[in-house]
């Protein structure tokens, strides 16, 4: 699809990836609406920028998520591009007992519930566009599970399978699903990881992502070649090895 002169909304656009992302379409020439809980990191993602917008969301309440749809549609009647981004991730402790499900339900809600809910109540509008995208931010971790935060990881491979589900639904309508699963990124999304060497600088995961998104023809998977190491790993038949050494070598 073309490149500028789209209207976008990013959901998380209030940090780490989504606000970088929201920037970057904004600099190609884009309009973007960037949401979030946080009306004060929104404010700050737009600082400046004509042509870049701040509404306030919280994914995981289905009511916030009609009343922001509709006024989102009344306000930008043009928007034909959905960026499914903000999720949370956390540790679990399923050998605690009482298992604490406070985690796990929390990151159902935010992390798939969010993105089917959002994606239902645009998706007529999105189909009376000329063209449209909704791109689901996954992890690799859809792929190899980090068996420290088992809701994260089933949630992306969930968030997975459900896009891979609508694109083929999609097929024939002007609808298009993008995948974007990243690496570890140096992004405040848990704690420490901002500063974390083994993981993707931030910037240099927005710039190799960018290159996806600079052409008409993006691909139905994004992943830059970090990720590449977990999205391959069962079909190269290294699953176990791979599963292994992620968890061993896990910091957080
Ligand atoms: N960084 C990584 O290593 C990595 C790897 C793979 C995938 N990802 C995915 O990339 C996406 C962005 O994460 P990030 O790394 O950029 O972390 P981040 O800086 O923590 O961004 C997450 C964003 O989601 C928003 N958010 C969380 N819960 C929300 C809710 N209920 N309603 C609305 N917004 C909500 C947060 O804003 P508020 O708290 O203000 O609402 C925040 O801006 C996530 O889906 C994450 O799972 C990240």
């Amino acid at each position: 699809m073309k490149i500028s002169g789209n209207t976008i909304l990013m959901t998380g656009g209030g940090s780490g990836i989504g606000r970088e992302l929201a920037r970057e379409f904004h600099a190609m020439g884009n309009t973007v609406i960037v949401a979030g809980r946080t009306a004060a990191s929104l404010e700050e993602t737009i600082a400046g920028r004509d042509g870049m917008h701040a509404r306030t969301l919280d994914v995981g309440n289905a009511g916030d998520i009609t009343r922001f749809a509709r006024e989102l549609l009344a306000d930008f009647p043009a928007l034909n591009v959905l960026f499914n981004n903000a999720g949370i991730m956390a540790k679990e402790d399923w050998l605690a007992d009482p298992v604490d499900l406070a985690i796990a339900e929390a990151t159902v809600t935010t992390n798939i519930l969010g993105p089917m809910r959002l994606t239902a109540a645009l998706l007529p509008h999105l189909r009376a566009q000329a063209e449209a995208r909704i791109v689901n931010v996954t992890s690799g971790l859809a792929f190899v599970p980090l068996a420290h935060t088992p809701a994260y990881s089933a949630s992306k491979a969930a968030l997975h399978a459900w896009t891979q589900s609508l694109r083929y639904q999609l097929r024939e309508t002007n609808v298009e699903l993008v995948e974007l699963a990243p690496p570890g990124v140096q992004t405040g999304l848990t704690p420490g990881q901002a500063t974390r060497e083994s993981y993707m600088p931030l910037k240099d995961f927005i710039a190799e992502t960018m290159e996806s998104f600079r052409i008409e023809e993006t691909p139905d998977e994004v992943c830059v070649q970090r990720a590449k190491f977990l999205r391959t790993a069962e079909a190269e038949g290294r699953f176990d090895q791979t599963f292994q050494m992620l968890n061993d070598a896990y910091e957080g």
